[in-house]
């Protein structure tokens, strides 16, 4: 008897996978080049599947920022900012958050993950309500499991569901926290976010909106998705992070509500974590001015966006359901995912699979993350192998063909 054996049919599932030579969970780089390119052996991979939005990781700029900064402040804090203090670094980056939204106040938190989970578990408590688009991403299900307060799902991205649940829960105490994504990570999709806000103003509700994928990607400034659909004013928290667009690691929330402070010594994985690293906190920082200075970069992203999405659909592939940077291949099942994603690979593709519970409706997906570092020959090529492989692998039709041989679901 062991405590792990509880695990034995997910540990045997993994040993036939590893046993394959393919692993979509553990492949191991030997050398990252760009934001685009990395070396398995003598292999030259070319990489979509990064989240590396802006492909800011290898800017001069930022990286120069981060070397002095690690140069002057030393490679960490070594602990909590309520113990250790919080370092000039720290203190910028919240200003430089707060003025790039136009809010009134920002907090860093160590990681995206624990952005939510520190939001959610702090802001809702024993008698409140949280409201949960059924998608969402793990962290605001852990974050809600965290906290004291009653959890109600309702439709991903259905405002009506939502009104109604809202509608049933209207003679409880307590306040209700709406939590929507900007953009959804598993297939790309954005939130009908005018319509929520709608739904939250009639409610008397608070709006939360975490922009992690939309952020440098969306809106006229890069603000996200609330910006983009004009109803920043109906947001209360703008939760997101540096590991996507901003290229670093760490999350942040921003916000204009009077008291928001108190957070600073109310939430727990705020208060109990070591601190960003001066680094890092130093290439967040100058990767937002790169976002703020570089419209141009997300006018590069969506084109390539774009390019892969309808170059992919013309080939037949059955994906997310609208243009993103995130672009999803449904698959019929995991195992032709994998077999998929490890042709590619082979190939000389890096994508990613994507399979339940982290997917909406059980879908095994062949994910893909567009980078505004990549040349559209780069994106040219994905598709290239993409068709070659689809064909391959009888999913999409092959060139000239009237009939599918068999149709991607
Ligand atoms: C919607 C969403 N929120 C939060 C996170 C967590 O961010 P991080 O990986 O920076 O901790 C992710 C990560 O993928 C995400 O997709």
């Amino acid at each position: 008897m062991s405590l792990f054996d509880k695990f034995a049919p997910l540990a045997a599932a993994y040993d036939r996978l590893e046993s394959t030579g393919y692993n979509p969970f553990n492949v191991a780089f030997d050398r990252v080049l760009s934001p685009t390119s990395a070396r398995i052996g003598s292999r030259h991979i070319l990489l979509l599947g990064t989240n590396n939005y802006l492909g800011l990781t290898y800017d001069p700029a930022v990286i120069a920022k981060a070397i002095e900064a690690i140069e002057k402040f030393g490679t960490g804090t070594t602990g909590s900012r309520i113990a250790n203090g919080s370092y000039d670094g720290h203190n910028q980056l919240e200003r430089s958050l707060a003025d790039f939204f136009g809010r009134r106040h920002a907090m860093v938190f160590s990681t995206g993950y624990q952005a939510n989970v520190g939001m959610l578990s702090a802001l809702a408590g024993k008698n409140d309500h949280l409201l949960l688009d059924a998608d969402s991403h793990a962290s605001i299900y852990d974050g809600s499991r965290l906290g004291y307060a009653q959890v109600t799902r309702f439709r991903h991205n259905d405002p009506d569901d939502l009104a109604n649940r809202l509608r049933r829960l209207a003679d409880q105490p307590g306040d209700k926290i709406i939590v929507v994504e900007g953009i959804y990570s598993m297939l790309g999709d954005t939130a009908p976010l005018r319509e929520f806000a709608q739904v939250k103003r009639e409610a008397g509700a608070y709006l939360i909106v975490d922009e992690a994928h939309s952020l440098g990607v969306l809106g006229e400034t890069g603000r996200g998705l609330a910006e983009a659909k004009g109803v920043e004013a109906d947001v209360d928290f703008i939760v997101g992070t540096f590991s996507k667009s901003l290229g670093g690691v760490g999350g942040f929330c921003v916000s204009d509500l009077d008291g928001f402070d108190i957070l600073r010594v109310v939430s727990r994985p705020y208060m109990f974590t070591a601190s960003l690293p001066p680094g890092v906190i130093a290439a967040a920082t100058e990767a937002l001015h790169q976002l703020r200075i570089r419209p141009n970069l997300r006018r590069q992203l969506m084109d390539n966006a774009q390019r892969l999405y309808f170059g992919l659909a013309e080939l037949g592939f059955n994906l997310g359901p609208e243009p993103s940077p995130v672009v999803s291949a449904i698959m019929p099942d995991p195992e032709t995912a994998f077999g998929f994603w490890a042709q590619l690979l082979e190939a000389g593709l890096y994508t990613n699979v994507s399979l339940p519970p982290a997917t909406p409706k059980g879908l095994a997906l062949l994910r893909s993350s567009v980078s505004a570092a990549h040349t559209p020959e780069q994106i040219d090529h994905a598709i290239d192998l993409f068709a070659k492989v689809g064909r391959s692998m009888n999913l999409i039709m092959p060139p000239h063909a009237h009939e599918p041989v068999r149709q991607a679901v």
